[in-house]
């Protein structure tokens, strides 16, 4: 059986100057978490938002903040993010030389941990952390910017890591990042994800951010129906 599936609208693709009016158009039209993306111009080429941008959305919603950390040396990071309100911490493998004390750190705080794996990295770099984590990011691009096209081997990734979680009767959930369309959503969902975030296809200047959740979780609707 296929669970609900949660829909995880990034904010880096939103209207910064009217960023408190966006995540409540995202909260009232259904978003389960408020992705927001942290990029520090070192683990990727630009930088995005910091802490201040967690608190400022800390005081608009009460949905789950789930905080993306592209950044070298998240350790330095952490309990700032923390600090300013972020439920759900993730960290990349690429960048954690002391993955394990993170996520100890993170869970010790009472916060989820999570892990992100960019497309080039494999699942077998999370398997000794998997018991211990909260959420696994399958990157389904290269991190850096909203607006890329999704990497399709990010699908079988999932499959491989949903196996591994079953088979282990781990607690993690997958969230798939970068890309998500309407038109891919559904594979994401039935490859085994259960978290999707999306920027660019909830904030753009095509639909209103209600239409395109709508679009999202009609295609979602599809999800073992077929479709
Ligand atoms: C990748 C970020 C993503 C991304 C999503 O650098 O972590 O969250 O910006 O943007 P879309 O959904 O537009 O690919
Ligand atoms: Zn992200």
């Amino acid at each position: 059986m296929i669970n609900a599936i949660k829909l995880a609208p990034s904010i880096i693709s939103a209207d910064f100057a009217r960023l408190g009016e966006q995540v409540r158009e995202a909260e009232a039209a259904g978003a389960d978490y408020i992705h927001i993306d942290v990029m520090d111009g070192r683990f990727v080429p630009v930088i995005s938002m910091g802490t201040p941008i967690v608190e400022a959305v800390r005081q608009v919603t009460r949905l789950t903040l789930d905080v993306h950390l592209m950044v070298a040396e998240p350790e330095r990071h952490i309990g700032a993010f923390m600090d300013a309100g972020g439920d759900i911490i993730n960290v990349h493998v690429e960048a954690s030389t002391h993955l394990h004390r993170i996520v100890q750190e993170v869970r010790g705080r009472g916060r989820r941990a999570g892990v992100c794996l960019n497309p080039g990295t494999p699942v077998s770099a999370i398997e000794e952390i998997l018991p211990e984590v909260d959420q696994v990011m399958v990157m389904s691009v290269n991190p850096g910017w909203s607006g890329q096209r999704f990497i399709e081997s990010a699908l079988s990734k999932v499959q491989r890591l949903r196996r591994l979680i079953d088979e282990g009767g781990f607690r993690a959930e997958i969230e798939v990042d970068g890309g998500v369309t309407p038109e891919n959503a559904p594979r994401c969902a039935a490859a085994g994800a259960n978290v999707l975030v999306a920027a660019s296809a909830v904030f753009n200047d095509r639909a209103s951010v209600s239409e395109n959740m709508a679009r999202l979780k009609e295609a979602l609707s599809r999800v073992g129906r077929g479709a």
